[in-house]
């Protein structure tokens, strides 16, 4: 069954008194809603120093854990690194995978991104991984070929069996904090490409069962027509995550629409 998810990517912002704040802001705000946890699913990824502690903060049965980022080796000599293992150990159940920043800032490409699905996948970690052109592929008209060759190079080297553990974002990296948003169609139209490339590789099955998020200026003055799209399963939401009613606004927008 497809899961519609709201996931929360808080980047580096909040010191751990201020994450600890947020989280329980957004703990409180969703009060006594019972969602069906098999249908939706309500994410937050904080920096890797509140993990730990927003972790004990949280009810896992209405939020679960997600870490920003992993290291591609499993253990030993690489220092700053964090390994799939110490997720695990602090609770994370969800590593994004590949988000436009650390491509564009820590020069992460596509094999790397390889090296870092299969090991989160074979420790039994959920990758979100993030694709999406930037201005000047659009303006190229080149959209569709960009989206096209990360998810050929990636996610077509995984097995089929690890494909409901894996979310797809679609990221437009001209949308991620600018306030300049897809617009509904344009969203839909690279969601039903990707879904369609999905079912291919992987069976109809697969692609119908998928769950793939819109990011990039989400928030709930939009969010309505995002949401309401048939391939759009919900957000990997950067700034209106950081503030709790907004949140807590898109996760009830979600349900909403699903
Ligand atoms: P904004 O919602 O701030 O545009 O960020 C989106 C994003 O990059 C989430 O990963």
């Amino acid at each position: 069954m497809r899961k519609f998810v709201v996931a929360g990517n808080w980047k580096m912002n909040t010191n751990l008194p201020e994450g600890e704040q947020l989280a329980s802001d957004i703990m409180s705000l969703l009060g006594q809603r019972n969602f069906d946890l098999d249908r939706y699913g309500v994410i937050i990824a904080p920096p890797y120093t509140h993990l730990y502690r927003l972790g004990q903060i949280i009810d896992n049965n209405k939020i679960r854990l997600g870490a920003q980022n992993m290291g591609w080796e499993e253990k030993g000599a690489f220092t700053g690194e964090i390994s799939a293992d110490m997720l695990l150990s602090v609770g994370v159940e969800y590593v994004i995978i590949g988000h436009s920043e650390r491509r564009k800032y820590q020069k992460e490409d596509d094999q790397l991104l390889l090296k870092k699905i299969n090991l989160a996948l074979a420790k039994g970690l959920k990758p979100i991984f993030c694709v999406g052109e930037e201005l000047n592929d659009r303006e190229a008209g080149k959209h569709f070929d960009v989206v096209r060759s990360q998810i050929e190079n990636v996610i077509f080297s995984l097995e089929v069996h690890n494909m409901e553990n894996i979310i797809i974002a679609y990221e437009p990296v001209w949308a991620i904090g600018t306030g300049k948003v897809a617009t509904p169609g344009q969203a839909q139209e690279m969601h039903a490409f990707i879904r369609q490339m999905i079912a291919d590789k992987f069976g109809s099955q697969v692609g119908v069962n998928m769950t793939l998020l819109y990011g990039g200026s989400c928030k709930p003055s939009n969010a309505e027509g995002l949401f309401s799209q048939k391939d759009i399963d919900g957000g990997l939401i950067g700034g209106a995550s950081l503030k709790a009613q907004d949140f807590v606004t898109l996760v009830d927008m979600l349900i909403e629409a699903k």
